[in-house]
């Protein structure tokens, strides 16, 4: 049998509900999606741990019954060669993702050219969130209520102080 299985890699701190809507659209169209935490990341200090961050895609994630979630280390080529997975599935929200997406698409053809990247559109809706908007909208008092899921909401909560 032929069967297709993606790692949907990121950094995920935290998710949000464009993250959400492309697992839902890569569980359609792949037989297993791994949902794949990047634990050493060079971007700033994260505001959740990976285990945290873990947590929060696990639960949110698990009425899809082909999607898990696993951390990394380490080059996505070798996780994903290791994991027997055949693609890497990627959003591009706006055409500003683009560059960067294609430079590590790229990359990741020429350390394993057998690897395909797949390239998913959230809804439109979620075009304009990340993650970095959403902590800096919520550590300023901001709503980020129907951008992220609950739990999320929940966890930003006990994180960052009120500014209420
Ligand atoms: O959510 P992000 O931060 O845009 O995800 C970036 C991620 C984790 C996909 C990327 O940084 C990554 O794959 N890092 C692993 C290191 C690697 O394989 N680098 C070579 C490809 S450019």
């Amino acid at each position: 049998m032929h069967t297709v299985k993606a790692i949907y890699p990121g950094t995920f701190d935290p998710l949000t509900n464009g993250h959400l809507d492309l697992i839902a659209r890569g569980a359609k169209i792949v037989d297993e999606l791994v949902v794949a935490i990047l634990r050493n990341s060079d971007k700033a200090p994260p505001l959740f741990s990976v285990e945290e961050r873990q947590e929060m895609l696990t639960e949110t994630t698990r009425d899809f019954d082909n999607v898990s979630v696993d951390v990394f280390n380490g080059l996505l080529v070798d996780f994903a060669r290791q994991r027997g997975a055949k693609a890497v599935l990627r959003g591009i929200r706006a055409i500003s993702d683009y560059e960067y997406e294609f430079q590590m698409a790229m990359m990741n053809r020429k350390l394993d050219p057998e690897l395909e990247t797949l390239f998913m559109m959230p809804a439109e809706k979620y075009t304009y969130v990340s993650s970095r908007l959403i902590k800096g909208v919520f550590q300023l008092g901001g709503d980020v209520s129907a951008l992220v899921p609950p739990l999320v909401v929940e966890r930003l909560r006990s994180k960052v102080p009120s500014k209420l």
